[in-house]
């Protein structure tokens, strides 16, 4: 008897899938061919694109949604501030962009202590002595200049046009400005022209940002760090006892770093370099965890989380203590991630019981953040991608809105560890790596990356968080690959974070059973039950086999993926 051709089409089918490891995830996010922005903004995301549509490339998209963002979402969004970007081009190179803010000329180790040697209350957080040289419009004109295709201006139009007609204020909006009403008030008093009470469905125009946007349009880096802008921000920040000066300005300049590239079984993972630590710190989590059969264990399971949460103890000890900008401190990096190192980092390691992390000093060769920041991930119809992070450090960074240029300020000085041993306002304690001296970057978390599979670009990914953003971005990784999830289920699933100290998980408010919770008890982990706040917004972008685009866009904010 002949065979059946369908049964013998089925049999074939069959055995190919047994043969093959996993099929790939089923995309749930929106999925596009060619192109996609992915940001905390509509439209911020829909400006990228436009670029993108208008023959520009992923760096182009690039400086268009960080500029959007700034307008559609001050809460992070910036010119005042800084971040970092992690490139990955269509022939493979990579290299990183560190755009952080700096320490003015004037600043001091113990300029945050009084006579007494203790830290002043706000005095690095809240207003004016809160405020780093800011270093987002020469990252913009950095990466511009070197890989950019369209016309500055061509790119700032539909930006400037963004705050000249406004944007919608939505729900998740309407409930920030709420939340920081008083503080943004206290700090500006109550004749500040941000548009504070705002409510949903309002139209927010900012005419004086168009204008200073303009300049930066027109005139590159010196429409901001020279000239009129300059001048205004300085006296500024100065008249409310600030210390930037119009020096500080025009000496900032955006550095060109060189990545931290690390394999994780068949991945390999690029992420931000110092003065971040988010690589180095996700270098060390994924090579203590890949000894494990992690995918065995099931997603979020007692082991998993164990198993995370002592790679993320060891990791995050290390954090504190040795990093720091490297253009200052020498970082034992070839120590920290080699793999002798880490192995012997996690041999205390048990499934039976907890390591203390009174237990667990910097490794014999041994800090805290705010979770206001904001990512995007771009990925362009040539194969360019870039991943960013971007930040006021707080929400609307110090609270100090300028009413004669439009923007906010930001808080990072709190990002130094200003005594070392005493936590900032993420709970970080820092050491001496992370002190405070003239013109130094301080030391960040920010996570910025992109993941190839098999030598392809396979995802780019980043989120807010402060110091949970590394822990945020290792479990979407974790998520996509070893749980074989979509993009957008790997930024939907739940999260949890462990930094070392304080000796805590902390879990987000849906997603962990009591029972769950109690295994943990019983074998010595604490569990944060006070504070269950959202981890991150991971905003991310899969490539699929087909070379189609998947969009991971988190439902914890407005937070959209747009594309073509
Ligand atoms: N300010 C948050 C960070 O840089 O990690």
């Amino acid at each position: 008897m002949k065979p059946n051709k369908n049964v013998v089409s089925l049999a074939i089918i069959l055995l190919l899938l047994i043969g093959c490891k996993t099929l790939p995830a089923t995309p749930t996010g929106l999925v596009t061919e060619k192109a996609m922005v992915v940001s905390a903004r509509e439209e911020a995301s829909k400006i990228g694109v436009e670029i993108l549509k208008k023959g520009g490339n992923a760096f182009d998209a690039m400086v268009a949604t960080e500029m959007a963002l700034v307008v559609a979402y001050p809460f992070a969004g910036n010119l005042g501030g800084g971040g970092f970007m992690v490139y990955r081009k269509s022939d493979g190179t990579t290299g990183a962009l560190d755009y952080r803010e700096k320490a003015p000329l004037s600043a001091t180790k113990d300029m945050y202590l009084d006579s007494s040697g203790n830290v002043i209350p706000d005095m690095s957080t809240v207003g004016a002595t809160a405020v780093g040289v800011p270093g987002t419009v020469a990252g913009m004109i950095a990466v511009h200049d070197k890989f950019g295709k369209l016309p500055l201006e061509e790119i700032f139009a539909p930006v400037i046009a963004l705050a000249q007609n406004g944007i919608v204020v939505t729900q998740k909006q309407a409930e920030h400005f709420e939340a920081y009403r008083d503080e943004i008030l206290e700090v500006n008093g109550g004749s500040t022209t941000f548009p504070i009470d705002a409510k949903p469905g309002d139209i927010l125009k900012y005419p004086v940002l168009a204008k200073t946007l303009q300049r930066i349009s027109e005139q590159g880096r010196d429409g901001f760090y020279k000239g009129e802008t300059a001048t205004s921000l300085a006296a500024f920040i100065q008249q409310n006892g600030g210390f930037v000066t119009v020096e500080d300005l025009a000496e900032y300049e955006a550095i060109w770093r060189t990545p931290i590239a690390f394999n994780y079984k068949d991945l390999r993972i690029i992420s931000m370099s110092p003065p971040s630590s988010g690589g180095i710190t996700l270098n060390q989590i994924f090579r203590m965890m890949e000894p494990y059969k992690v995918s065995k264990y099931g997603h979020n399971s007692e082991k998993e989380i164990q198993l995370f949460t002592e790679a993320a103890r060891r990791a995050y000890a290390d954090r504190n203590y040795y990093l720091g900008d490297p253009d200052f401190v020498d970082i034992p990096k070839e120590t920290l991630l080699s793999d002798a190192y880490l192995k012997k980092r996690m041999e205390s390691f048990s499934f039976k019981k907890a390591t203390k992390s009174s237990d667990i000093q910097e490794g014999n060769v041994q800090m805290a953040e705010s979770m206001e920041t904001t990512h995007y991930s771009i990925v362009d119809h040539e194969g360019n991608a870039v991943s960013v992070t971007t930040t006021l450090n707080g929400a609307y960074g110090s609270k100090l809105y300028s009413d004669e240029l439009g923007f906010f300020l930001n808080n990072e000085m709190d990002d130094f560890s200003a005594k070392a041993g005493v936590p900032n306002m993420f709970g970080l304690i820092g050491a001496e790596a992370n002190s405070i001296a003239p013109e130094k970057r301080m030391l960040s978390s920010m996570t910025p990356t992109l993941v190839e599979r098999d030598g392809k670009l396979w995802m780019v990914v980043g989120t807010p968080g402060g110091s949970t953003i590394i822990t945020a971005v290792a479990q979407t990784i974790l998520n996509a690959y070893e749980f074989n999830m979509s993009m957008q289920k790997a930024v939907d699933a739940p999260r949890f974070h462990h930094q070392w100290l304080p000796d805590v998980i902390m879990f987000e408010p849906q997603g962990f059973s009591n029972q769950l919770k109690d295994e943990l008890r019983s074998k010595g982990y604490n569990i944060n039950e006070e504070r269950t706040p959202i981890i991150g917004k991971v905003n991310a972008i899969r490539i699929l086999p087909d070379g189609h685009l998947e969009g991971g866009a988190d439902r914890r904010g407005d937070d959209t993926a747009v594309g073509f």
